[in-house]
């Protein structure tokens, strides 16, 4: 597990003298000036094709979206194979070595969540629709808006310089929001060829709007589907109720159990490896733009809970959390219906931090709840594959090579952030390529990832060509 990082980050030694080649400025502008609507084509081309990776009845769309990627690798001169898995798809694809460079793995994902529900998109999900600077459509910012700035920012170079400064590495997957099952093993038996210095992933969020970062750390996930069954069928409340255990009741209290009153969770051990934020962490938190009372009110809430004594920021980045997904029971329907009901099932997840191990959670997870069930339910607890959170070294001089870059592209400096979201493969390039991941969002936090009418500002689309593109070149200059 990486080192807490210290927030400053070494300057690395650049070269200005090898031979380097540098795009000029005015020709790299030129042409990104001259291929906006052709970028915003593209993107809508990609984005109009629905590769739901959750629900298998859109598994042809999803190679659809895995071909759309290596036509258009291979059209810019890559090398692109689509390779198959047990599960969806994965493009790999690469420019030519250049020798004394470093190598640069960039990694995304093409797949989408559903789009559900669909009656609250203003447009529909799978037509792409521009509005006031924005691309709406599902995907817009998770992730193949930001994925793709780093598609065209190799275009760029390959047709206004002639060729890349670095080689550049794409694996990009069909799985990332099912939690990428295969890929792992993939990882493992293919490490001589995904060899790189660094990885590059655009699928986070800058801080704020006009405020990019860079994200060094990531939350983790434990995901669970726990189902208690009780009597054989549901029965009339009246003549089996206070005599007969109620699945539903008993679904309540074991999820109500999980939190306490001060917004801690209360399996036992669950902190035991939690790395405690550091003071100075708490005060770059704390020095960061963020408005809590614009916050609240773009979430349409009165106010907001979490474990006391954590701001915010704190509780959204650096503390684990416990969220129910979904819960079913019994009756649904109009008016009344006096059941006790025969089964009741939830789906629910913790959010991990370092150095919080999945595994270790739902073991602790199911004596919990082992030691809570009353006589009368049968309980089933189900483990999808977790993950671990990541926190990344500031100190990689790749880093310092991402922030001029985004100076570059978007006006400003980066600040440094952790996020709370979790993408499942990081942690494992960390651990089997040994390589310093640089996370790098493009998107906003309203961008409504996950949820109705998501979108990506097109003028960030391009800020994030652009900074990619001088990113291949920052990266180049850098001292191996
Ligand atoms: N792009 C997100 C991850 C993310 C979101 C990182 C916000 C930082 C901020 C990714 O596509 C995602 O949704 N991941 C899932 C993983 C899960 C399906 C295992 C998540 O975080 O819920
Ligand atoms: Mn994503
Ligand atoms: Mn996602």
């Amino acid at each position: 597990m990486p080192q807490a990082s210290p927030l400053m980050f070494i300057q690395p030694q650049l070269s200005d003298t090898q031979e380097v080649p540098i795009l000029p400025m005015s020709s790299l502008n030129e042409y990104l000036e001259n291929n906006r609507d052709r970028f915003e084509s593209d993107l809508s081309d990609w984005l109009r094709i629905p590769s739901v990776s959750a629900d298998s009845s859109f598994s042809s769309n999803v190679k659809q979206a895995a071909h759309w990627l290596q036509s258009h690798l291979e059209d810019m001169g890559m090398t692109a194979e689509l390779i198959e898995t047990a599960g969806h798809p994965l493009i790999y694809a690469e420019s030519p070595p250049v020798p004394g460079k470093p190598v640069v793995l960039v990694y995304g994902h093409y797949d989408v969540q559903p789009p559900d529900p669909l009656e609250e998109w203003t447009t529909p999900p799978f037509e792409p629709t521009i509005r006031d600077g924005n691309i709406y459509a599902r995907g817009a910012t998770d992730d193949k808006g930001q994925l793709l700035t780093h598609v065209k920012s190799a275009r760029a170079w390959i047709e206004s310089a002639g060729e890349l400064p670095l080689q550049v590495k794409y694996l990009i997957e069909g799985e990332e929001e099912v939690g990428s099952p295969n890929l792992e093993n993939y990882l493992s038996t293919h490490q001589h060829k995904l060899a790189c210095d660094c990885v590059v992933v655009s699928d986070t969020s800058q801080f704020a709007r006009g405020v990019p970062a860079i994200t060094f750390g990531l939350r983790g996930i434990a995901y669970y589907e726990l189902r208690l069954s009780g009597p054989k069928q549901d029965l009339h409340s009246g003549i089996f109720g206070g005599g007969v255990t109620n699945p539903a009741n008993i679904l309540a209290r074991l999820l109500a159990a999980l939190i306490d009153e001060n917004g801690r969770i209360q399996i036992p051990g669950f902190y035991d490896d939690v790395i405690p934020l550091t003071d100075r962490e708490r005060e770059q938190f704390q020095a960061l733009p963020f408005n809590e009372a614009q916050f609240i009110s773009n979430l349409g809430v009165n106010g907001l809970s979490g474990e006391s004594s954590y701001s915010t920021l704190e509780r959204r980045w650096a503390r684990p959390s416990c969220d129910v997904h979904g819960l079913w029971s019994g009756y649904q329907g109009e008016g009344t219906k006096t059941i006790l009901p025969a089964q009741a099932g939830a789906k629910f997840s913790f959010r991990l931090v370092p150095d919080q191990d999945p595994a270790s959670i739902g073991a602790g997870l199911r004596e919990f709840f082992e030691s809570r069930l009353p006589p009368g339910i049968e309980m089933e607890l189900i483990d999808f594959n977790g993950t671990s959170g990541i926190l990344v070294s500031l100190e990689s001089p790749y880093i310092g090579a991402a922030a001029r870059a985004i100076e570059q592209g978007f006006g400003c400096p980066p600040v440094f952030i952790r996020e709370g979201g979790s993408i499942p493969i990081v942690s494992t390039f960390m651990r089997e390529l040994g390589a310093d991941v640089l996370l790098l969002g493009w998107g906003l936090n309203d961008d409504n990832a996950h949820s109705p009418n998501e979108k990506f500002s097109l003028a960030d689309f391009h800020r994030g060509i652009r900074a990619s593109a001088y990113l291949w070149q920052e990266l180049a200059r850098i001292e191996l």
